[in-house]
């Protein structure tokens, strides 16, 4: 008799301190010239991308498993501290492709921002700080925005088969930004670019 449920347990470890993962099986690596088109400065982005040698992002360690309906994505997302002008770091940011998945994410070092939009452009922010959960319901397309001089990482958890659908994102951004005002993060509304 074949069995329903093929696949086995297994465990893996977090380093809590740090918040790395230990011996990842897949790393996603985005750089800065990964970002050209996301941030109000271009011209900062380029000299960051020309002076600072491409320096990594950010980066997303994972132990996949399939990505059929009743599995459990999971990851480490690690975003690197800085600004480009004045503007935070921050992830690309997408929808779900299956739009009817949440995500939650637990901080586990640095702080930032959960930033969130629907598709009818409701926009949102969700503080992120070590032991801090942000749930991403439904629907919503999220980007973290690292605010601090640390790495913000948090451990992700979302439906596998949900995909990541980065289109109008990359097209038109968030209607909001996060950018540092005298020293301080602070959200602005998006000028029409
Ligand atoms: C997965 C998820 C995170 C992000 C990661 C990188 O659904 O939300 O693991 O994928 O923080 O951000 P993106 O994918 O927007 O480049
Ligand atoms: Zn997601």
């Amino acid at each position: 008799m074949t069995d329903r449920h093929p696949m086995r347990p297994f465990g893996a470890e977090i380093d809590l301190g740090t918040g790395d993962m230990l011996e990842p099986e897949r790393i996603t690596v985005r750089k800065a010239s990964d970002m050209r088109g996301y941030y109000a400065d271009a011209g900062a982005l380029e000299r960051l991308i020309q002076e600072g040698s491409d320096p990594v992002h950010y980066q997303v360690f994972e132990k996949p498993v399939p990505e059929t309906p009743g599995n459990l994505m999971y990851c480490i997302s690690k975003l690197m501290p800085g600004v480009v002008g004045d503007e935070f770091f921050m992830t690309k940011g997408h929808y779900h492709a299956v739009r009817e998945t949440a995500e939650l994410y637990l901080c586990l070092r640095g702080e930032g921002f959960m930033l969130m939009k629907t598709e009818s452009g409701e926009c949102t922010a969700e503080p992120m700080k070590r032991g801090r959960m942000v749930y991403v319901p439904p629907g919503w397309a999220h980007r973290s925005v690292n605010t601090g001089d640390d790495p913000l990482i948090s451990f992700c958890v979302y439906p596998a088969e949900a995909g990541h659908d980065y289109g109008d994102i990359e097209q038109e951004g968030l209607p909001k930004r996060v950018l540092r005002v005298n020293g301080r993060p602070e959200l602005v509304a998006a000028a029409a670019e």
